[in-house]
């Protein structure tokens, strides 16, 4: 497939794929890009999973034709993107190994990859190719310390590697965002000060195109991409909203949750209703992120919080939930204890706004109770 005269799409989709990186669900699969620059000399951009070795080997030579390859840049040595690297060498011996320094000693533990033609990826590297040249992007951290983008100052395409990238093959048609979001909070968002960097290196960039290594070639529209990142990367709400996540044992603490989603309705906010034991915890965590505002709803549960709830509040913290308003319905019916346990595992987030009251339940809604819920419905409204 062109994605310019001169640059073709040479990936392949995973429809096999249950979960990807062995955590996350991936109903519509996952696309493993690779691309082909041809030009008086010619580059391979990064390999695909080893799954799929025979296929991508069949694509990159129909793309070169009865040509050699020269390089073949290796932006990120994650096994999804460098599992075809062993055959790649075997049928292609002469061609040079383009990678950061931090990932070949990384080829040689996971393949035993240690070439003799290589050239190391830095900052002001400049690989000529002809009417074009590369020029990199050392993005540690995006996803991994190896990794590097790169430009082509031709076409103006910018190969971002993991960013912007998203679940699902991009053979099925669905929106952008909403797995984008779930993609990159969970693979990427710990590290938002390192995409923060990449975003302001890139702002230097006239791109026309960006190709990422999973997920759709991006073309038109890029300022709403780069503008999701950064505020995806800046821990910045995308919009003004309040999920309610909840854990419920016999459908009481669901019933506050309601309770609360319809109140904040009525008061015209916009409100996510999700009950953690019956969604995917990832996508719970990548709504946290979308929304200004979380009401956490949860049972007491052997001397803590339900299990599900806090493993949601443990997430929230690991990928650095931060800069938002939370507020708390605990239910107990001898030693309600939720509450603290929830803000025992968010006491490393920053800049949390705790809403007034704290509400808490004991076993069934009842008149007080159900004033509390009012009550911190319109805190959390204001
Ligand atoms: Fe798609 Fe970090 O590998």
């Amino acid at each position: 497939m062109k994605i310019t005269e001169s640059i073709l799409w040479v990936g392949v989709h995973d429809h096999a794929i249950d979960l990807f990186e062995g955590q996350y669900a991936v109903p519509n699969g996952m696309s493993y890009n690779s691309y082909v620059i041809l030009d008086e000399q010619c580059a391979v951009m990064d390999t695909v999973d080893a799954r799929f070795t025979g296929e991508w080997l069949e694509k990159v030579s129909a793309a070169l034709g009865d040509r050699e390859p020269d390089y073949l840049i290796i932006q990120h040595v994650e096994p999804d993107h460098s599992g075809s690297i062993l055959r790649f060498l075997e049928k292609y011996p002469k061609v040079t190994l383009a990678a950061t320094p931090k990932a070949f000693p990384m080829l040689k533990n996971f393949y035993g990859v240690d070439p003799g033609a290589r050239v190391e990826l830095k900052a002001d590297t400049v690989l000529a190719l002809g009417s074009r040249s590369l020029h990199f992007v050392p993005a540690p951290m995006v996803h991994w310390p190896e990794v590097a983008l790169t430009y082509d100052d031709r076409d103006r395409v910018l190969f971002s590697a993991d960013a912007f990238g998203k679940f699902g093959a991009w053979d099925t048609e669905e929106p952008w965002t909403d797995e984008a979001r779930r993609y990159y909070i969970g693979i990427v968002g710990k590290f938002g000060a390192p995409v923060q960097a990449l975003l302001k290196k890139a702002a230097g960039l006239d791109i026309a195109a960006v190709c990422p290594l999973h997920g759709p070639v991006l073309k038109e529209d890029l300022g709403k991409y780069l503008a999701l990142y950064d505020a995806w990367s800046a821990y910045r709400p995308e919009e003004k909203g309040i999920l309610i996540a909840y854990t419920s044992v016999y459908g009481h603490t669901r019933e506050a949750a309601e309770l609360l989603k319809d109140l904040l309705a009525a008061k015209g906010q916009k409100v996510r209703l999700m009950d953690l034991a019956r969604s995917d915890l990832e996508e719970a965590v990548a709504e946290a992120f979308r929304y200004d505002r979380l009401i956490l709803a949860s049972t007491s549960y052997n001397g803590g919080v339900f299990p599900r709830m806090r493993q949601f509040a443990e997430e929230l913290a690991e990928h650095g939930f931060q800069n938002r308003k939370v507020g708390i319905a605990e239910n107990g019916s001898w030693a309600p204890c939720a509450a603290k346990t929830i803000r025992e595992k968010l006491e490393g987030c920053k800049n949390l706004t705790w809403a007034e009251p704290q509400v808490t339940i004991r076993s069934a809604l009842d008149a007080d109770s159900r004033e509390a819920l009012n009550a911190l419905a319109a805190a959390l409204a204001e």
